[in-house]
């Protein structure tokens, strides 16, 4: 199937701008959107029937077809609404001491690092943040075995937010592992943007958006926990099926709409239609001609190496576009009333990045068009 601009009208996007910032919330196609449709309306048709005989089932099922794509058993994963609801079950599940120290790299999303936070205010946990430049140097995983050496938690990145890297999650995971410490994956970007086998990378936690580069119905996500993961862990939510088990426990904390769990089977087919695993090649293949493009126009360095790209490309901005959270919020902003590009541009490390997301319905022009754009302005 061609993609790019020939499949964008399967999605509801403004068809008069370019939307390069898929990695923010995903994009939820209409057929996909259809599918939820009909879910809801047969919740709403007998509600009780719905959620006391249907939802049980289906959310099971779903969670069978999302656990067959990340190579995982059914009882090892549940679906959440979010990454953030994810990491915070896991970590609020923990009895911290004092001391205990936690982690993570510095480009750890802004509000994970607000979870920790919370858990250093409440319990006195110690954080320790391992840095990771851009590109990555030789050494970061060096720092990473040092930094774990007395740890309890490592909160690792499988692909990074503002900066976009695909991070050699394994070997992370193995460095840690070997100093007996355990590990919750943060790869809220992962599903569907690199291929995954959860139990074969071994950490103790995984988590990853479904409504990001799977383009679920937001609200779609999946936690993944190894037995040992699963020991002492619950939803942040407590309902009736308290200490029944991870599927028991989050599959019902409450009523609430998980019609877009019960899109997966809609989700895994439409992805299917756009090529399934090749889709994820195409992406990431117009993905490092992007990155040359905007290196090359802006002449400036990419976020990381070639070996760090996924789907998602950040690129250094001159300095002379700024250098503040507010500089690069005006910037992408005024591009985007202007322009009709839709790129985020984040502050990390003292210095802008643009993040370019390239999923189907993106064709490499418009990332040659905003290269021109940004250029003009810096
Ligand atoms: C690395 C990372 N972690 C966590 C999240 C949080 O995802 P959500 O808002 O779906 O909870 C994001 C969102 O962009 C992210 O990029």
């Amino acid at each position: 199937m061609k993609l790019g601009r020939a499949v964008r009208p399967l999605w509801g996007l403004d068809p008069d701008a370019s939307y390069l910032n898929h990695g923010a919330f995903g994009a939820t196609p209409l057929d996909v959107l259809e599918a939820q449709s009909q879910l809801r309306a047969l919740m709403e048709r007998q509600p009780l029937r719905f959620f006391v005989d249907h939802a049980p089932v289906a959310t099971r099922e779903a969670a069978a077809e999302l656990a067959r794509f990340v190579g995982a058993r059914p009882q090892d994963l549940a679906f959440v609404c979010n990454a953030s609801e994810a990491i915070n079950a896991v970590l609020r599940s923990q009895d911290f001491r004092p001391g205990d120290k936690i982690v993570a790299v510095t480009h750890v999303y802004p509000a994970v690092w607000q979870t920790l936070r919370f858990l250093a205010d409440r319990y006195g946990v110690e954080i320790e943040l391992v840095e990771v430049p851009c590109p990555p140097d030789a050494d970061w995983l060096a720092r990473l075995d040092e930094a774990v050496t007395r740890a309890r938690i490592a909160v690792l990145d499988h692909i990074t937010s503002a900066t976009g890297l695909v991070l050699p999650i394994a070997e992370m995971i193995g460095i840690c592992k070997a100093r007996g410490v355990q590990v919750l994956v943060d790869g809220a970007h992962a599903p569907g943007q690199v291929a995954l086998d959860l139990p074969a990378l071994g950490a103790t936690w995984y988590t990853g958006n479904a409504h990001k580069w799977l383009c679920a119905p937001k609200g779609c996500a999946l936690l993944w926990a190894s037995e040992e993961g699963q020991q002492g862990l619950h939803p942040g939510v407590i309902s009736h099926a308290y200490g029944q088990g991870l599927a028991e426990e989050f599959d019902y904390t409450g009523t609430r709409d998980i019609t877009p769990w019960l899109s997966i089977p809609a989700v895994m087919a439409f992805r299917e239609r756009l090529g399934g695993d090749a889709l994820m090649d195409r992406n990431h293949r117009i993905a490092l001609e992007a990155r040359m493009i905007l290196m090359d126009r802006l002449q400036t360095i990419g976020a990381g190496e070639a070996e760090h790209v996924g789907s998602l490309v950040s690129v250094r901005v001159p300095r002379s576009a700024g250098s503040s959270v507010e500089d690069g919020v005006r910037l992408s902003a005024a591009i985007w009333h202007e322009d009709r590009i839709e790129v985020p541009i984040f502050c990390h490390a003292d210095h802008l990045w643009a993040r370019v997301s390239i999923q189907a319905y993106v064709e490499l022009d418009e990332v040659a068009a905003y290269a021109e754009v940004l250029a003009k302005r810096v």
